[in-house]
């Protein structure tokens, strides 16, 4: 059978830390109430670098580790909703930084969930045996949709970018079960950067614009933990296994908190939660990787492990993947 394997890990995220203490500076917050809410102490922050510096060091990261010449990747999806640009895409500009001439190269867009959708695309194009491999990655650099005057919000996010290089797999493992799902009719429960149709032959009363990232937090928070037990029932119900058997459960870092409390419904000690929001606050599409290629550098993963990866976030969307190391 052929299945896709992780055969590398990278990341590229910006060296500036900027800690609670430093947005209590410039905001009405502190480093109490964000830990206590959310369990996020500092996050990096871009020095002006835009997503395709940071998306192109996790690649060049990630092909390095891999092994494989630019020239042999496949495919490249990049999952994001803070590209450089809105054409190109993210993924064509990281295939021009690494050079990676043979590539088909697109983005994916599922917000927070991205990196799993883009993963499961991948999954499908080598699995049709269409391509060999494929670099995936999340970015965002989120600094630039937050309304830094909000601090309902801006506290809650960071930028970064890590990725995998899915390579086809002839031998049992890799991504074994998925489940991905969306609930477009919630989308008014996160939404950022809203262009609104503007043209000299408007004949409409002009909409609604507004460039920053909203969100009814509240009911983020209640749709992520359903999700998160929801998500991980089901995976290990189709793959016949039990919560004993993962090694690893690596959900979305959006808030600790939402963790802790899906963790207790699960009846999963946290413990088996990885956790490092602490660092990093949300970074969306990047969150996943991040944490996976920080427990690969750390020798957390060793061949055979089993891992359940979870995500959720604007459109409404969410992924579940059951993944063997
Ligand atoms: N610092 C200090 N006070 C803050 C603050 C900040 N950064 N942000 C909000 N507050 C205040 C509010 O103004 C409010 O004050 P009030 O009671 O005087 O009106 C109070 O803190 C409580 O705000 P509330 O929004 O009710 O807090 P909460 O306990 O619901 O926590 C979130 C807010 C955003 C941390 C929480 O709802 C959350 O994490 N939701 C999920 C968000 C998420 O993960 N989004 C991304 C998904 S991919």
């Amino acid at each position: 059978m052929v299945t896709s394997r992780i055969a590398a890990t990278g990341a590229g995220i910006p060296d500036q830390i900027i800690t609670n203490d430093d947005l209590a500076k410039i905001m009405d917050t502190s480093d109490e109430w964000i830990r206590q809410r959310t369990g996020i102490g500092e996050r990096h922050i871009s020095g002006g670098e835009d997503l395709s510096y940071y998306t192109s060091k996790a690649a060049k990261q990630i092909i390095e580790r891999a092994g494989i010449a630019p020239a042999d990747i496949e495919l490249i999806v990049v999952a994001t909703v803070t590209a450089d640009y809105c054409t190109p895409s993210a993924a064509c500009m990281v295939q021009k930084e690494i050079g990676a001439v043979n590539a088909v190269a697109f983005d994916v867009t599922a917000a927070c969930s991205g990196f799993l959708y883009g993963v499961s695309v991948a999954d499908k194009f080598i699995r049709c045996g269409i391509y060999k491999n494929a670099l995936v990655i999340g970015g965002e650099i989120l600094s630039k949709i937050v309304d830094w005057k909000d601090r309902s919000t801006c506290v809650l996010f960071g930028d970064g970018a890590a990725g995998v290089l899915l390579e086809r797999s002839e031998s049992a493992g890799g991504i074994l079960v998925e489940e991905l799902g969306s609930k477009g009719e919630d989308y008014e429960v996160l939404t950022a950067r809203r262009l609104a149709p503007a043209n000299v032959f408007n004949k409409l009363e002009p909409q609604k614009e507004c460039g920053h990232v909203t969100m009814d937090g509240r009911a983020v928070f209640k749709f992520a933990t359903k999700k998160i037990v929801s998500g991980v029932e089901h995976v290990l119900e189709t793959a016949g296994l039990s919560a004993e058997d993962i090694t690893y459960f690596v959900p979305h870092q959006a808030n600790a908190r939402i963790v802790e409390v899906a963790a207790k419904k699960l009846k999963i000690p946290q413990e088996r939660f990885y956790v490092n929001i602490e660092h990093y606050g949300n970074t969306s599409a990047a969150s996943i990787p991040i944490a996976l290629n920080e427990m690969n550098e750390k020798g957390l993963l060793h061949k055979g492990d089993k891992l359940i990866l979870c995500g959720f976030g604007g459109g409404l969307t969410w992924g579940t993947l059951l993944v063997q190391w």
